[in-house]
């Protein structure tokens, strides 16, 4: 597994010095499934930077980078690229953003690796063995009640046509903590989680790319991951909930009001959040 992670650091810091170098660069900028939906010529270099690296040292493994799809022959071992999480700060000089690499085996989460170039943080874990940050151990918060919390969420790129489903969920959440931030990386988001400088984050229709690496982060700090309703964490799934563990089944409980607020309006959640 060291190898893997050394592997993994590597291709992040690199990258992350491909990001610094580009930061306040000229970019040129297209737009994917939406016109909020960006992506810079930095996004793609970052890519093919990673996955050349990864392909060069493992050559049987299989790589899933968000601009590039997918590389490499069927394997055990699948790697899952964000070259840039964040892009939308990354094109506005907005300064949050994170590379996020993870390696699943046979489908499950081994090293995750999420590195913030502009802070020159590296968030790590390795399956059983721990979260660090910087090489130093981190840990998840205290807090025991919503009250008392601070929450990260984000909103995915369907949002202009879904705004008011995913606005109540928020709202639910306004009135129950302390306070929200939706800070524009979910990689981070999960980071800031693992490290406590949050204790929940909440989102819809993240991809394997964004969650992977800083699920097992959060795990590996004492936190919990799970769905909306508890089950357990897919990161092929639509929902991504993380948080201490102390104020998780809290979380799950107000998402479900709003759930089941949906359902009583005579919507199923799918058909509710589909529409
Ligand atoms: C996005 C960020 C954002 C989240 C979006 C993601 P990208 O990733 O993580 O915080 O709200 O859902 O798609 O496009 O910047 O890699
Ligand atoms: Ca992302
Ligand atoms: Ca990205």
């Amino acid at each position: 597994m060291d190898q893997f992670l050394t592997v993994a650091r590597e291709a992040a810091h690199q990258t992350g010095a491909l990001l610094r170098a580009n930061w306040l660069q000229p970019k040129t900028i297209e737009t994917k499934t939406d016109i909020v939906d960006l992506v810079t010529n930095v996004d793609k270099a970052a890519d093919a930077l990673i996955t050349g690296i990864l392909h060069a040292r493992f050559p049987t493994h299989q790589v899933i980078a968000e601009e590039s799809a997918v590389s490499g022959q069927e394997s055990p071992y699948r790697w899952y690229i964000d070259p840039l999480d964040g892009t939308t700060n990354f094109a506005h000089g907005f300064p949050h953003c994170a590379v996020s690499i993870a390696l699943t085996h046979e489908s499950r989460t081994i090293v995750g690796v999420v590195h913030d170039p502009l802070r020159d943080e590296t968030f790590c874990a390795c399956r059983g063995q721990g979260a660090t940050l910087n090489g130093t151990a981190i840990r998840v918060s205290s807090a025991p009640t919503l009250d008392q919390a601070l929450i990260l969420t984000g909103f995915p790129y369907d949002r202009r046509q879904r705004s008011e489903f995913y606005l109540r969920f928020y709202q639910a959440f306004m009135v129950r903590t302390q306070g929200i931030r939706r800070a524009g990386s979910a990689a981070l988001d999960l980071c800031y989680v693992a490290c406590g400088r949050a204790d929940a984050f909440w989102e819809w229709r993240l991809h394997p790319w964004d969650t992977a690496a800083g699920s097992l982060i959060v795990e590996e700090a004492g936190g919990m991951m799970s769905d909306f309703s508890g089950e357990p964490f897919d990161v092929t799934g639509e929902q991504t909930l993380a948080s201490n563990s102390a104020i998780h089944s809290q979380m799950i409980e107000v998402l479900q009001t709003v759930l089941a607020v949906e359902q009583s309006e005579g919507k199923s959640v799918q058909a509710a959040y589909r529409e």
